[in-house]
């Protein structure tokens, strides 16, 4: 029988609210800590463990056919995906900050200065609509720690509970989106894959539901 291929996140925040959802959709997978790809004992599903990242360009091509991943992700690099269900777990902000000690009026503060991010299109795009010109540095981790070794004069990240901004003396100044765990589509999905999104929507509806 086929099966439908989704992509998670293989380690990190949305990884066991991911798995969660699909276990209360009646879907039991194991968790990928040691392997990369687990087949469902209870539904023709077929699991990726992959990076976060990486999932908008898997889904593009055609490699699985729907993923669950942060809405922040798809604002980044994957525009072109469609989004079929909102989850209502992993929210966060995009946001902006800088150093606590820093005074700060307004987003044309922002105007010629270092911005450190994992998060470049999205920022460059923000700034764009403020008439904003500045200079991104791209790092993929541990971003906050920038403005402390004098890489740059501000960060775009993640912001959830806002501790990490804490522990590096920065404040949030400016939310660029906001941003939640969605179900995503690849657009190369077959009529006999997409009977089973579905059904797995279905569920999923269900499951969201009874948690309100
Ligand atoms: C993420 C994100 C922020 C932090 C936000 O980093 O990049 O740094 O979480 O969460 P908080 O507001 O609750 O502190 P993560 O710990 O996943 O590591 P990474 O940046 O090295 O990928
Ligand atoms: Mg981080």
């Amino acid at each position: 029988m086929k099966k439908i291929r989704i992509a998670i996140q293989k380690s990190g925040r949305l990884n066991e609210d991911s798995l969660q959802i699909l276990k209360d959709c009646g879907i039991s997978v194991d968790n990928g800590k040691d392997q990369l790809k687990a087949s469902s004992r209870n539904f023709p599903l077929e699991v990726f463990y992959l990076r976060n990242g990486d999932i908008p360009q898997y889904l593009r091509d055609g490699v699985v056919d729907i993923a669950i991943i942060g809405e922040n992700v798809l604002i980044e690099k994957g525009n072109d995906i469609s989004i079929v269900e909102r989850l209502g777990f992993s929210k966060c902000k995009v946001s902006l900050a800088i150093p606590k000690s820093v005074k700060y009026k307004s987003v044309q503060d922002f105007q010629g200065k270092r911005i450190a991010t994992s998060y470049p299109n999205t920022v460059e795009k923000y700034l764009e609509t403020k008439g904003v010109k500045a200079e991104l540095h791209i790092i993929n981790g541990s971003v906050e720690i920038a403005p402390n070794i004098g890489l740059a004069d501000a960060i775009c990240d993640i912001v959830s509970s806002g501790s990490t901004l804490f522990k590096n003396n920065l404040k949030e100044v400016e939310v660029m989106l906001t941003s939640e765990a969605v179900l995503a589509v690849s657009p190369k999905i077959t009529p006999e894959n997409k009977d089973l999104l579905e059904k797995i929507r279905f569920r999923i509806q269900s499951v969201l539901l009874a948690r309100q």
